[in-house]
């Protein structure tokens, strides 16, 4: 496999993200008239400590809940675009001149990189795309140069050959999210365009955020926290194992305290953190405002949070779904996908790699 972050598309394959709860997978295909189809996706939980801060720690158990992902996909594709996570990856926006050739480019790279990769060059992959003209030079492009330790490329592509699939591409979270807020972007009004919109990702450990203004990427942060401590209060509090818990989060029983004395508190404590980010966003760049919030992750699946994080910092807020203007295959439930949806940005962002419209 070539490590290839920036290929525009490939041969049909499946998005494949492995999070630090579960292996989710999306497989998409065209749909006519320049939209996709969702023709399937599937999520398999994984024990804790399977990935600890992004690596690869339980091989087996890892290859296990690839395969049973897989199984539950119901798919023939055995290709498989993977992601690194964005904390495992190094890249930097260089300068170069518009009239180097290709090699010229490669080498020049290789300089670049020398100069502020932790790790010697024969340790690490590394790839780069031209993103467009400098701002201020009409003789230069801004490159994008990406590089990650082969070694942490090389544990991922393992566990994907252990449950028996072909890794074609090797991407990186945060790209495969942008790529997959281009179809978020048409739920917001006049399609994003001229707007600055943060999408806070609320998974079980990592809130990610990334801010896009006139549908451009333009700020990314990452910080802990997550549905995780929600988990932990359920055990703690009403006696139950990590797996009872995931389930009552999910599927409800919990005694009638939990509403007003759990749960609310931490949508409180969600609506604080997404305040607080912004708050960081504003003060730390040139943007002074946002306009739309974007929810995604796990956590986006508690009933109202909208509401709750609208209410507190005065900005229109909805709940991701970048499947919201696709066809769906007929063996999907639509109210489910809605639920889903919001978790599987990464997954989705990937698949769209193998799609050409
Ligand atoms: N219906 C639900 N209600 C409340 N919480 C939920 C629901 N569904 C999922 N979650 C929570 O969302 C979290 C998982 O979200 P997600 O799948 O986005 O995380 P992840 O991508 O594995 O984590 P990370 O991004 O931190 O690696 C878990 O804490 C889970 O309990
Ligand atoms: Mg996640």
């Amino acid at each position: 496999m070539k490590f290839d972050f920036f290929t525009e598309k490939t041969p049909p394959l499946i998005g494949v993200d492995i999070s630090s709860t579960a292996v989710k997978m999306v497989e998409l295909a065209e749909g006519g008239r320049g939209s996709y189809k969702l023709q399937a996706y599937s999520i398999a939980p994984l024990p804790k400590d399977a990935i600890v801060d992004g690596n690869v720690v339980e091989l087996e158990n890892l290859i296990d809940a690839v395969k049973l992902a897989w199984k539950l996909l119901g798919s023939r594709e055995k290709r498989v675009a993977l992601a690194l996570p964005t904390a495992s990856v190094i890249s930097k926006k260089v300068l170069m001149s518009k009239s180097l050739t290709e090699t010229e480019m490669e080498n020049q790279v290789e300089l670049e990189a020398n100069q502020y990769i932790p790790f010697s060059l024969d340790e690490v992959n590394i790839d780069f795309q031209t993103i467009g003209d400098a701002l201020n030079n009409p003789d230069e492009v801004e490159v994008l140069i990406a590089a990650a330790r082969k070694e942490k490329i090389e544990d991922r592509i393992a566990v994907a050959e252990g449950a028996g699939l072909k890794v074609t591409v090797m991407d990186v979270d945060t790209y495969a999210t942008d790529a997959a807020y281009t179809l978020i972007a048409s739920q917001l009004p006049n399609g994003g365009s001229d707007q600055t919109v943060m999408v806070a990702d609320i998974g079980a450990f990592m809130m990610h955020i990334h801010v896009f203004h006139d549908n451009k990427a333009v700020f990314t942060r990452e910080q802990s926290f997550g549905g995780g401590s929600l988990t932990q209060e359920i055990q703690r509090r009403f006696g139950l194992s990590v797996e009872e818990a995931e389930i009552a989060k999910r599927k409800g029983g919990l005694p009638e305290s939990y509403e007003s004395e759990v749960l609310q508190p931490f949508l409180q404590m969600i609506a604080t953190e997404v305040a607080r980010a912004l708050q960081f966003f504003t003060t730390s760049t040139q943007y002074n405002r946002v306009d739309h919030i974007v929810l995604a992750g796990g956590c986006s699946a508690i009933p109202a949070i909208e509401t709750m994080v609208q209410e507190r910092t005065q900005v229109h807020a909805i709940v991701a779904n970048p499947f919201h203007q696709m066809t769906l295959n007929a063996k999907l439930k639509p109210q489910q996908v809605v639920i889903d949806a919001p978790t599987l940005l990464i997954a989705c962002g990937l698949a769209m790699r193998g799609v050409t419209l």
